[in-house]
């Protein structure tokens, strides 16, 4: 029986009961085939499961679309339920947040760049919320996902800075059928926004196959995934970022060690992440083709 829990007392409550090990799964709810692979990658490697639904606003920017965000609370705790996890954790803002609340958490170099600079405030968020997950469920290990790849940089760091006895699993990014990285955001897509969307795969494609075609200058993979953002009248370009994975130091130079390439683009009101390892495994890609057909 899946234990619904929505206040931080009774989380703690419920931590105290479990041996073994705890796998813990944040998320901010829409759940999706991306979110679904980390719940099943938990389940498999851990006694307990415990997935959070916290559509943290202290991670959100004013302006930004904390009041848009998708909350189909049913669908999402139906899909829990059939993967047997044991607490899903459903805090209020207050539970979280309550009034007089006064300390956050800052990664300093790791949160300035990309969506950092894009959204002041972001990964302060991020890491005020998650540390305070970690406080409540005491993970064994923590899973996350590739395509927030910023996201996993400062979290390891913060993990390392304070000692935190919590292990994180990496889960690669799982894409739709015409390679479109799925996100809760995509819900807001209307649906010739949708089709536009996998603008932002094509252009990591297009810039793979330029790596396995010999080519090694940061500015010509930028280049390519512009060209190929460009021709898509519905993109607004926000970043195209060739890094250093463990930094995410921009790369200037000739590439010999794998390099992060990353992506943040507007398609209408919602935008959009993601990102590929350059070079990007024949692997991995060769799946992702079956799939895409003839659409590329
Ligand atoms: P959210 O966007 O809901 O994502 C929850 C987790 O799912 C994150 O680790 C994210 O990287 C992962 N994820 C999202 N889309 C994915 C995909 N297509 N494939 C694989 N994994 C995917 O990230 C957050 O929430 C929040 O910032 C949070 C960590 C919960 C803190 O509030």
């Amino acid at each position: 029986m899946m234990q619904q829990i929505d206040t931080p007392d009774a989380l703690i409550a419920a931590r105290k009961t479990m041996t073994g090990k705890v796998g813990l799964v944040p998320t901010m709810g829409a759940l999706h085939a991306g979110h679904l692979a980390l719940v099943e990658a938990a389940r498999r490697e851990n006694d307990h499961v415990i997935v959070t639904i916290f559509v943290n606003p202290a991670q959100f920017g004013v302006g930004e679309d904390l009041t848009t965000y998708p909350r189909p609370l049913m669908e999402d705790l139906a899909h829990l339920r059939a993967l047997d996890v044991d607490v899903v954790f459903t805090p209020t803002a207050s539970g979280i947040y309550p009034p007089r609340y006064q300390t956050h958490l800052d990664v300093e170099i790791l949160s300035m760049g990309l969506e950092g600079a894009a959204r002041p405030g972001h990964f302060r968020g991020v890491a005020t919320v998650v540390a305070k997950l970690f406080n409540l469920a005491q993970p064994t290990t923590a899973y996350f996902g590739q395509k927030d790849a910023q996201q996993i940089l400062v979290i390891r760091q913060m993990i390392r800075d304070l000692h935190m006895p919590v292990e994180i699993a990496i889960c690669p990014t799982v894409r739709e059928a015409d390679g479109l990285a799925m996100s809760s955001r995509n819900r807001n897509l209307a649906p010739n926004e949708r089709q536009a969307a996998n603008v932002l795969f094509r252009s990591l494609f297009a810039a793979a196959e330029a790596y396995d075609s010999g080519e090694r200058q940061p500015v010509a993979f930028r280049e390519t995934a512009l060209h190929v953002l460009r021709s898509e009248p519905m993109a607004q370009v926000d970043y195209v970022a060739i890094c250093n994975p463990r930094t995410l130091f921009g790369v200037h130079d000739a590439i010999h060690d794998p390099a992060l390439m990353l992506l943040a683009v507007k398609i209408g009101a919602v935008r959009l992440l993601d990102n590929a390892l350059l070079p990007w495994s024949s692997n991995e890609r060769a799946g992702l083709l079956a799939n895409l057909g003839a659409s590329l």
